[in-house]
C-alpha cells in the first residue's frame, strides 16, 4: 500500500498526565503555532510548525486552519444507542424513567431496519460532537449491535460495544434468559471483538434487572476471551441503591455484587457511582476498574452529584460519559461544562485540563487504550478534531478577549458544542465536516 501521509498546521493540545497527579503544568503539550503529520492512519509526528515545516518535502500539502485548536477525539465512556430517540423525556427519576419511556423506546430494536436506521443517526451524532471513541450500550437484540459496528466498521472507527443482558424485572418483550444473554453475547464476540477497531463489552444492564445465574455467566464470558470489556451502572439513584439491598441481602452492598460475579477488573467500566462509598471507591481502585462520570444525566435524572475529589483521592480511573438519553446531550464539551458545576456544588475546581484529560488521555486509561487513542502522541491512532474559535458570533467575541490557552478552554468547554466541532478524523480519514 502506498504510504499517505496528510499534515496539519494549527494550534495543537493534548493531555500527558492526569492534573491531579503530576499538577497542571506538566499535565499537558501546547504548541500556539503546531503540525500535526499523519501516515497511514496514525500520527508520526507533532511539534512547532517552525521546526517541522523545513523537514517536509516541499510538494507535501499541508492543511493550515487559523483560528481553531487541534485536540485528540474526545472518548464517550458511557452512552446508550437505543436510547437516541428518547434523549429529554420528561418527569421521572431513574426507575420510572427506565419504565415509562427507555423500555418502550428500546423494545422498537427488536426491527433490523431501525437499528440501522437509528444506528447510523447516532454514529453521525456522535462524530459531529467530535466523540471518536465511545462504550456503547445496545439493546438487548443482538441486531442492535450488529447494526451498530456494521456502521462503526465502515468508517474504521474505534468503538466499544455490547448487547444488554437482562433476565429480570423488565418487561417480557425486553428480556432474554441467563442462557440467550450468554449465548447472544458469545456470538457476538465472535463476530465483533478484535475485528478492525472494534472491542466487545459483556453489558449486563444494572444488578437488579439479571438474576444471580446470569450475572454468574457474564462473569464466566470475561473469562473465555482475552480483553473483553465490561459494562454495567451502579449507585446512579438512591431508590436503585435500596433495591440492591433488597435484591441481594447476602451482598455487603452494591459494588459487592458485581464484585461476588468477578465483575471487576481492568476492562470494567461502572456508570455514575454517584452514592458510592469511601470503601467502594477504594476497591475499584485496587481492582483496576473505571467509572464513567456522567454528569448531564446526574442532573436531568435528579440522581445526585459525582464526588470526583474522592474518586482523586483514591487514584480511581474515571472517564467522562454522556449517558444518552438519560444525559441531555452528545456532546461532550457541554457535559464538561455540566461536570463543571457538578464540582462547583461541591465547592471543588474542575481545571479545564482536568477536563480535557478526562474527555481524552483519561477516557482512554479508563479504558486501557492509552497506547492507541486519547492523546496526539506520536504511534497514535490519527483520531483528532478541529475546534473553530469562530463557531458562533459570542463563542468568536469571548475568545477575542481570552489571555492563554487555559482561558481559551476553559470557554471552549463552557461555550462549545457541536458547532465548535469542524472536523473531525478518525484512523487520519476525515468522517465529519461542518
Ligand atoms: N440503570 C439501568 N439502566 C439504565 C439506563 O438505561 N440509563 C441509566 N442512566 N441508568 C440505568
Ligand atoms: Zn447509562
Amino acid at each position: 500500500m502506498p504510504s499517505t501521509r496528510k499534515a496539519f498546521r494549527a494550534a495543537l493540545l493534548h493531555s500527558l498526565a492526569d492534573p491531579a497527579e503530576v499538577g497542571i503544568e506538566a499535565s499537558y503539550e501546547y504548541f500556539e503555532d503546531g503540525l500535526l503529520l499523519v501516515e497511514n492512519g496514525r500520527i508520526s509526528a507533532l511539534g512547532p510548525a517552525s521546526e517541522l515545516l523545513p523537514t517536509l518535502p516541499a510538494d507535501l500539502d499541508i492543511v493550515h486552519h487559523r483560528d481553531a485548536l487541534i485536540t485528540p477525539g474526545f472518548i464517550d465512556t458511557h452512552i446508550h444507542l437505543p436510547q437516541t430517540g428518547m434523549i429529554g423525556a420528561y418527569g421521572e427519576q431513574l426507575l420510572d424513567w427506565l419504565n415509562t419511556y427507555t423500555f418502550p423506546c428500546e423494545s422498537q430494536f427488536a426491527d433490523p431496519a431501525h437499528a440501522e436506521e437509528v444506528a447510523d443517526i447516532f454514529i453521525k451524532e456522535l462524530l459531529r460532537n467530535g466523540t471518536t471513541t465511545a462504550m456503547v450500550f445496545g439493546s438487548v437484540h443482538p441486531q442492535s449491535v450488529n447494526a451498530f459496528f456494521e456502521a462503526a466498521e465502515k468508517l474504521d472507527l474505534r468503538m466499544i460495544a455490547g448487547k444488554v443482558m437482562m433476565d429480570r424485572n423488565a418487561p417480557d418483550y425486553l428480556t432474554d434468559t441467563a442462557e440467550s444473554g450468554y449465548l447472544e453475547s458469545k456470538a457476538l464476540i465472535e463476530r465483533w471483538h478484535g475485528k478492525g477497531r472494534l472491542h466487545y463489552a459483556v453489558t449486563p444492564r444494572f444488578a437488579p434487572t439479571s438474576t444471580p445465574e446470569q450475572l454468574t455467566l457474564a462473569g464466566q464470558l470475561l473469562g473465555e476471551y482475552p480483553d473483553l470489556y465490561l459494562q454495567t451502572h451502579i449507585s446512579e439513584n438512591l431508590r436503585e441503591v435500596q433495591w440492591v439491598k433488597e435484591l441481594f441481602p447476602e451482598r455487603k452492598g452494591y459494588l459487592d455484587v458485581y464484585d461476588h460475579y468477578q465483575l471487576l477488573g481492568e476492562r470494567s467500566v461502572f456508570a455514575h457511582g454517584v452514592h458510592l462509598c469511601d470503601a467502594e471507591c477504594a476497591r475499584l481502585a485496587q481492582s483496576g476498574s473505571a467509572v464513567a462520570f456522567c454528569p448531564t444525566s446526574n442532573f436531568f435524572l435528579g440522581s445526585g452529584v459525582f464526588n470526583l475529589p474522592m474518586a482523586e483521592k483514591h487514584k480511581l480511573n474515571v472517564g467522562i460519559g454522556t449517558d444518552v438519553g438519560g444525559g441531555t446531550s452528545f456532546s461532550i464539551l457541554q457535559t464538561l461544562n455540566e461536570a463543571y458545576k457538578a464540582m462547583q456544588l461541591q465547592g471543588a475546581r474542575l481545571s479545564p485540563f482536568k477536563s480535557l484529560y478526562l474527555a481524552t488521555l483519561g477516557g482512554a486509561r479508563a479504558l486501557r487504550l492509552e497506547d492507541r487513542i486519547g492523546s496526539l502522541q506520536p504511534g497514535s491512532d490519527a483520531d483528532f478534531l478541529v475546534l473553530d474559535y469562530h463557531a458562533t458570533p459570542l463563542l468568536s467575541y469571548r475568545l477575542k478577549q481570552v489571555r492563554n490557552i487555559a482561558e481559551t478552554l476553559f470557554v471552549l468547554m463552557t461555550l462549545g458544542d457541536d458547532r465548535t466541532v469542524k472536523q473531525t478524523y478518525a484512523a487520519g480519514n476525515l468522517v465529519h465536516q461542518r
